[in-house]
């Protein structure tokens, strides 16, 4: 399994505060059969990302691990106009293992009004935007016209791997798997934070699709896409999604982006 969201690194943001709990989500990763992990600690207004400190706790990790898993370089990279500012230098410092792929979120209450322009944008520039859990953002669940828009730029939707499997309530669970149904998601990512109520592991959530989907969907999502973002290819699986599964069963029309 690959998992390319994963709070890993101590002490940075509110994913594991001590070593030693870091290495509890590490060797609970091993455990499930985890094979890459891209270390993605928040850059946002309350964890501002520290890349010293980020590349210390990072060569601490892989020593850690040793060749059991690979550990790489990432970012949970909020679009903040000082962030994207700082991308536009140092693009190896927030994509993922410096090649290419950026982890994005957004904010649950807007989405910024030029967002495809800043998304093509990056795309010019070389980026390619990971739409991260947008199962769990209330706007982005209305406007789902705009993840397959972007989408079908290039723009990867990454699901989080416990919305699949009910750990953020029922709606997430059923918005998930309504999406996989409709071929929506690319990547599984744990977005693991800690032991407990965000743990690491995609072997449950990789059996859930096989049970959904088939076996060949399960490793698209959770081993070849992820993969291929890590090493900087284009993803081999992106489907067009199936509108008349993918659309909610009753869709608010909103207002919603001042
Ligand atoms: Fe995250």
């Amino acid at each position: 399994m690959v998992d390319i969201h994963f709070h890993l690194l101590p002490g940075l943001d509110d994913g594991p505060e001590t070593l030693d709990l870091a290495l509890e989500m590490l060797e609970m990763a091993v455990g499930e059969g985890t094979t890459h992990i891209v270390a993605t600690p928040h850059a946002n207004a309350r964890y501002p990302f520290l890349p010293d400190v980020v590349a210390e706790r990072l060569a601490e990790m892989r020593q850690h691990a040793g060749d059991r898993v690979k550990i790489v370089s990432g970012c949970d990279f909020h679009l903040s106009f000082e962030n994207l500012q700082d991308l536009r230098s140092h693009r190896d410092r927030y994509t993922i293992d410096g090649k290419g792929y950026l982890l994005v979120e957004f904010a649950d209450y807007s989405i910024p009004p030029a967002i495809e322009q800043t998304f093509h944008e990056l795309q010019l520039a070389g980026i390619t935007p990971i739409v991260t859990h947008p199962e769990r953002n209330r706007l982005l669940c209305q406007h789902t016209d705009w993840l397959d828009k972007w989408a079908s730029h290039g723009c990867p939707l990454q699901i989080t791997a416990g919305s699949l499997l009910g750990r953020f309530g029922e709606k997430a669970r059923e918005i998930a798997e309504r999406w996989l149904s409709a071929d929506r998601i690319h990547i599984l990512a744990s977005d693991a934070h800690n032991v407990t109520s965000r743990p690491p592991g995609l072997r449950d959530v990789y059996q859930r699709v096989v049970e959904l989907r088939g076996e060949e969907t399960a490793r698209a999502l959770c081993i070849e896409n992820p993969l291929a973002a890590i090493e900087g290819r284009p993803l081999p699986w992106m489907p067009e999604p199936d509108a008349a599964i993918a659309a909610a069963p009753a869709r608010r029309k909103r207002f919603w982006f001042f």
